[in-house]
């Protein structure tokens, strides 16, 4: 009996006590980060590990691209197929991450539900497994979400599951919903029997109150519009969106004002030269051309500016909540990682 309570005292202070769930999103424990390529997907997904993580959770972060985005976030060597501690949260808290490899996920599968023992040889020398994900890509899709889902449902019996929480980097807008609607992917591949069943199980995640979908977006026309098509799409499909993440905004060099006096032409030209002068430029430049090269570019920025009030007005309507990032001089590294994180705390992100 004694022995027994030591035991279970010690695995207890393994862990922590469980914090209350937080932020906008209590009830989520699959956060899916998709939108437009290259707006910030990646970036995002980690720094929302990160802000979920904090204050003692544990957070897996995932990948199904292949692409090693998470390694070179975290500027740790490539991920094995195999899950790894990257990042400790501010105020205690750890990050995992996997990068999921399909290959690897497919014959796991096999041996799980076929029971195949050491499928791996015989089907890799027949080009089985090019064939079965190039053929049905559904099947491709359900084994990754599929291994997001079981790193949800891990622990879950017990009471304690293994994660509070799995960020998963997605791919676009443009896929995201084929990707997620594994049911209808693989509806024609099998009717019955375990990848049936498999699709079922994932789908009843994927279509509940513990996944939200994120869409990460720039204050431009294209990524909104994607982003708007993104929510329109989910919502058809009755998949649960979740926030707008608006990245890498840039801050206005103008006041209010002075943004549309620019926008009308009618800055204060005097103060313009005043201030020209004062900065004493080499003597061979003309400042009326320096003024004139200043007051294009203050008109352009003005228009830039209002355009993306226009953009945030957009996404305004949608009733998503929304997320802002900041574009980070010089690029992100591990610091303006957290540095993002700690604000996606602050707006409640997590
Ligand atoms: N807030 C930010 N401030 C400055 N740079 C950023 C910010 N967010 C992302 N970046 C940079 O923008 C580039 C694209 O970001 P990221 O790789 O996260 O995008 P992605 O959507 O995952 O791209 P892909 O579609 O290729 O997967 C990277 O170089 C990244 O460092
Ligand atoms: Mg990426």
């Amino acid at each position: 009996m004694v022995t027994l309570l030591v035991v279970a005292s010690a695995n207890k202070s393994k862990r922590p006590a469980r914090k209350p769930a937080r932020g906008d999103w209590p009830a989520v424990r699959l956060h899916v980060v998709s939108g437009k390529g290259g707006t910030g997907k990646t970036t995002v997904a980690g720094a929302l590990a990160l802000a979920l993580a904090s204050g003692g959770r544990r957070v897996l972060l995932m990948e199904v691209e292949g692409r090693q985005g998470i390694a070179q976030l975290f500027d740790t060597a490539p991920l094995p197929y195999e899950e790894r501690l990257v990042a400790v949260a501010p105020d205690g808290g750890d990050v995992f991450a996997l990068a999921v490899d399909t290959e690897a996920a497919l014959l796991e599968y096999l041996e799980m539900f076929y029971n195949i023992r050491r499928a791996g040889t015989i089907l890799r020398k027949v080009g089985a497994i090019d064939f079965a994900t190039t053929i049905a890509p559904g099947l491709r899709d359900v084994l990754l979400t599929g291994k997001a889902i079981e790193a949800v449902k891990r622990g879950e019996r017990s009471g304690e599951p293994t994660y509070d929480a799995i960020v998963l980097d997605a791919p676009p807008t443009g896929r995201i919903t084929r990707f997620l609607n594994v049911t209808s992917e693989v509806g024609g591949l099998a009717k019955v029997g375990p990848i049936k069943s498999q699709s079922d199980s994932v789908m009843g995640v994927i279509a509940s109150k513990r996944t939200a979908v994120h869409l990460v977006t720039l204050l431009e026309e294209m990524p909104v519009q994607e982003t708007l098509d993104g929510i329109e799409e989910l919502r058809k499909n009755n998949l649960p969106c979740g926030g707008v993440f608006v990245n890498m905004i840039r801050k206005p060099r103008l006041n209010p004002a002075e943004i549309n006096q620019a926008l009308a032409g009618t800055l204060d030209v005097a103060n313009v030269r005043a201030g020209i002068k004062a900065a004493s430029l080499p003597p061979r430049l003309s400042i009326d051309k320096v003024v004139d090269a200043l007051l294009t570019e203050a008109n352009e920025h003005a228009q830039r500016v209002a355009l993306e009030q226009t953009e945030r007005q957009r996404l305004g309507a949608t009733d998503q909540p929304i997320y802002e990032l900041p574009e980070m001089n010089g690029g992100i590294d591990l610091g303006a990682l957290y540095a993002l994180a700690r604000l996606l705390r602050q707006q409640g992100a997590a």
